[in-house]
């Protein structure tokens, strides 16, 4: 089976194939997802919320995001790995923008993802000058969250909505290949998807992206903090972890674990 790469997707939208996406940060994880047929996984930084326990994304580095990219990159043989650029890593001018995705190249990605619309469109053009795939994100975008004050659906009216429609255009005409679309109305990600060439995968966007994107932790019930409305758990992972190491700790105290088939004679 070829590798998915970016004329996979592209072919996908064009046979309106869905696309399935979700984030992975370790090597158990991604070999898991990876197995089960993926098309895309995203090293996200969301890995500081989900793995780090931060309290948002803005502390993770690029340190941090080239350990988890490259682990990644190990474990997958079939999916498309994008890593996504963290916070300070791209908004400080196209020098620093090319020289981090780079990085994440040759850590083992196959693309790099940036959050934001107007104001990125010159890092995207050089990066796609440069020939590194960008995957951008609009709506939502955590790394904006001092300026929203918290996560807030965006595009409910007609003015944000037509400007997010005006920046999907934008990015897709400044060389991205994909757009994340991202907590915004199921008719607004209809109407971006139908208005653009380039795959959307969406998450809190409605049914009508070309694709889908979660985060795993939250797919599988491994994370509580909190839990948006866009999420489905299609697993409680943490409840049978739970169970699984207490069954263990019960078994150590009454003598039952190791039995004679753990033991060497
Ligand atoms: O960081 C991340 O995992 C993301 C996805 C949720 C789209 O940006």
């Amino acid at each position: 089976m070829a590798r998915t790469n970016i004329q996979t997707l592209i072919k996908k939208k064009a046979e309106n194939k869905k696309i399935t996406a979700l984030t992975a940060y370790d090597y158990p994880t991604a070999t898991i997802v990876d197995e089960a047929g993926i098309d895309v996984v995203l090293v996200g930084d969301s890995l500081g919320v989900v793995v780090q326990g931060l309290e948002n994304t803005l502390p993770v580095s690029m340190k941090d995001m080239l350990y988890h990219t490259r682990i990644v990159a190990r474990a997958v043989k079939n999916a498309m790995v994008i890593g996504d650029m963290p916070f300070l890593s791209y908004q400080t001018g196209v020098g620093n923008a090319v020289r981090n995705a780079g990085r994440f190249l040759q850590a083992g990605a196959q693309a790099v993802k940036i959050e934001g619309g107007g104001n990125i469109l010159p890092v995207i053009r050089e990066l796609v000058n440069f020939d590194i795939p960008v995957m951008a994100h609009i709506g939502i975008t955590p790394q904006s969250i001092h300026r929203y004050g918290g996560f807030r659906v965006q595009g409910r009216d007609e003015a944000t909505a037509q400007k997010l429609m005006d920046e999907a255009r934008q990015v897709e005409d400044a060389g991205a290949f994909s757009l994340i679309l991202e907590g915004i109305p199921t008719g607004l990600g209809k109407r971006i998807t139908e208005s653009i060439n380039i795959p959307t995968i969406g998450i809190g966007a409605g049914k009508y992206c070309d694709g889908q994107i979660l985060v795993i932790q939250d797919l599988l019930g491994l994370f509580d903090r909190f839990v948006p409305k866009f999420v489905k758990r299609y697993a409680n992972l943490k409840q049978e972890s739970v169970s699984a190491i207490q069954a263990y700790i019960r078994e150590v105290e009454e003598g039952a674990f190791p039995g004679d088939e753990q033991s060497y004679s």
